[in-house]
């Protein structure tokens, strides 16, 4: 190999490890990434729909999901049965963006047209992260519909404790709203997979937090990035 090769090659080999870097750097805008950020700061189009989702086995309704978090959901269901005997059940799992369109127009017509109101539970069409396929409502038997007392039951509980044991977070916590956008809704819970289910809970912030922090510690790494000068023998 020639030495202008040679460093030619040295050259794209760092610029890769930089490019890499930055895009670990940039977690909530992969679309395929388990970080992937929706909110109404971050919108995805109408065109946005994940080309794998599945049926996730457990029972329930609404039960699509990517693959991972379809999995992750079915071994969440049967550890909170055998260690409480409370069923779980899926609510509302992947919803398309015409979906969410039809819940947001329902849910501004019972408040009178109010957006502040139809907002602080309803994410308008293109801001839902069930678009995602990544999110997932849950109940139990004798609680399907979405309420705040669900906290207070056994499923609920449980979920809440150890949904993060699964690659879950919960989304929209007490105390979180200003952040979020969001009241507390204690059955939607976020499949990011389980390294970060364990960072996120531990860190006990907000997705959008906890995203700063993670992306500021990146590129710390990155402008911090030193690699080992060429020596002579690199050229030969
Ligand atoms: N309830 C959540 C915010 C949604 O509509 O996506
Ligand atoms: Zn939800």
């Amino acid at each position: 190999m020639s030495s202008l090769t040679k460093v030619l090659s040295l050259l794209a080999a760092a610029s890769m490890t930089v490019s890499g870097a930055m895009n670990a750097a940039a977690p909530q805008h992969d679309p395929d990434g388990p970080l992937f950020l929706v909110n109404r700061q971050n919108m995805v189009s109408v065109a946005y729909e994940p080309d794998d989702l599945e049926m996730s086995d457990v029972p329930g309704q609404v039960r699509r999901m990517r693959p991972a978090a379809a999995a992750a959901l079915r071994e969440m269901f049967q550890a909170c049965r055998e260690e409480t005997g409370c069923q779980l059940l899926s609510i509302s799992g992947y919803r398309s963006y015409a979906k969410q369109e039809g819940i947001y127009r329902r849910k501004l017509r019972s408040v009178k047209g109010s957006v502040e109101k139809a907002q602080e539970y309803v994410a308008p069409p293109g801001a839902s992260e069930h678009q995602t396929g990544l999110a997932m409502d849950i109940g139990q038997k004798n609680k399907i519909h979405l309420e705040v007392s669900f906290r207070d039951t056994v499923g609920g509980k449980w979920c809440r404790e150890n949904c993060w044991r699964f690659g879950f977070i919960m989304r929209y916590n007490e105390g979180w709203e200003e952040i979020t956008g969001y009241s507390y809704e204690p059955w939607h819970f976020r499949y990011v997979g389980r390294e970060f289910a364990k960072l996120i809970h531990d860190a006990d912030v907000p997705l959008e937090t906890w995203l700063v922090d993670y992306r500021a510690e990146k590129l710390r790494e990155i402008i911090s990035y030193n690699p080992a000068p060429a020596t002579p023998s690199d050229l030969e």
